[in-house]
């Protein structure tokens, strides 16, 4: 007789596999980049969020192994102990004087900056407007502070707007991302500013996909007012454009003193190893350099999104890396990237829960190495995939 834990296990497992809803892990061996292998086949590899292609980037592994050789690898406790180095201090400075906020906080990845923040800042008693296509580390951070929340339909301003006008007797947020996760559409962020302005509510905007692709790089602060990059939160992953990990916390400097006081996943966790922020700090540094990075990065996106229209193929509104090709049905959806994948292409077949029941889709990635001949080969290919 299998145990009561064994039994959820299996039926859960079973149900997910019926539903076609099963994750399945790969295991790269190699950097990611342009091209990933796996099981000893190379493919093309339109998954990644490394949209700048710093994350092996030359001149970052050289900064890490020469950071490495000073400073170790694990940073060895929380950073309220011995774990913050001059590195993390040097990169708060930069982040926030990049992206033109007062202030910054280092956590150890996106999750638990998200984590931290709302659940250090949110009380009980507050209203939280937040849209319905969130990240799940914001959801989840609203959820665990217990706060009065409304989820509004994705990108409805109007609703949202409905929503912040509700009687409340604490503190009012709107939260939101800059760039969809998983549909790649900008937030109207300077219609949420004025809503936010209107309510008296803080506008929390995570910048996990703007950093380093909206602005000519800057992100989504630097088409806010000064007065909003005062008062707001904005939070960023150096997961992505910055080809590190870890995530962090902008505000202002009183802000980031309360969450080291109240951030349980800043006081709790183990911090980020230095060599991380240093991988951040010398991508940040080309960024600055070299901006046009950004440009070519957009340029591979028009040339897609060109090439795919001309192709037959219906995209969505997204002018950002992330192009989603919508399918619906979850089975097909694993059908077609399973159709890709037999063909050299790395694609991933993006179901629910990660994304609302019926909107199944393949979310492709385009980054800064992709040349055109990979474009014009993964477009080659989606079209017989998508019409067997
Ligand atoms: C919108 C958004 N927020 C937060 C995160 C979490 O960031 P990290 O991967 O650094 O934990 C992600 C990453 O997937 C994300 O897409």
């Amino acid at each position: 007789m299998d145990s009561p834990l064994a039994q959820r296990l299996s039926a859960g497992l079973a149900r997910a596999e019926a539903q076609h809803r099963l994750r399945r892990r790969d295991a790269r061996s190699g950097a990611q980049g342009v091209e990933c292998c796996i099981d000893g086949r190379r493919y093309l590899n339109f998954t990644s969020n490394d949209y700048l292609g710093l994350a092996a980037h030359p001149r970052v592994l050289d900064r890490v192994r020469h950071e490495l050789g000073g400073q170790g690898f694990g940073s060895g406790s929380a950073a309220l102990l011995s774990g913050r180095s001059s590195l993390h201090d040097e990169l708060e400075r930069a982040l926030a004087d990049y992206t033109g906020m007062p202030a910054a906080l280092l956590f150890s990845s996106g999750y638990l900056a998200n984590l931290g923040a709302l659940g250090g800042l949110l009380e009980r008693g507050d209203l939280v407007v937040h849209d319905r296509l969130n990240h799940a580390s914001l959801i989840d951070g609203v959820l665990a502070s217990g706060a009065h929340h409304r989820r509004y339909p994705h990108a409805d301003v109007s609703r949202a707007a409905a929503s912040l006008g509700e009687q409340s007797d604490g503190l009012r947020w709107l939260v939101t991302e800059s760039v969809f996760s998983m549909d790649g559409d900008v937030a109207p962020l300077a219609t949420l500013e004025m809503l936010a302005a209107e309510h008296g509510a803080t506008l929390y905007v995570d910048d996990a996909h703007g950093f380093g692709v909206l602005n000519d790089g800057r992100g989504a602060a630097a088409s806010l007012t000064a007065d909003s990059r005062r008062s707001m939160v904005l939070v960023m992953t150096l997961g992505k454009c910055l080809g590190s990990v870890g995530g962090v916390v902008l505000g202002s400097a009183e802000l980031v003193q309360y969450l080291v006081q109240h951030a349980r996943t800043y006081v709790y966790d183990t911090a980020l190893p230095a060599v991380c922020a240093a991988a951040a700090l010398e991508a940040l540094a080309m960024l600055r350099e070299a901006p046009q990075r950004v440009g070519r990065l957009h340029d591979r996106v028009s040339r897609f999104r060109t090439r795919a229209t001309a192709a037959g193929l219906r995209l969505s509104d997204s002018p950002t890396p992330i192009q989603p090709v919508m399918i619906g049905d979850d089975a097909r959806a694993l059908a077609v990237a399973a159709r890709l994948l037999a063909e050299g292409f790395y694609v991933r077949a993006i179901r629910p829960p990660t994304v609302p029941a019926g909107t199944a889709r393949l979310r492709i990635t385009l980054t800064h190495d992709h040349e055109d001949a990979h474009i014009d080969a993964l477009v080659d290919a989606l079209v017989p995939a998508l019409n067997p």
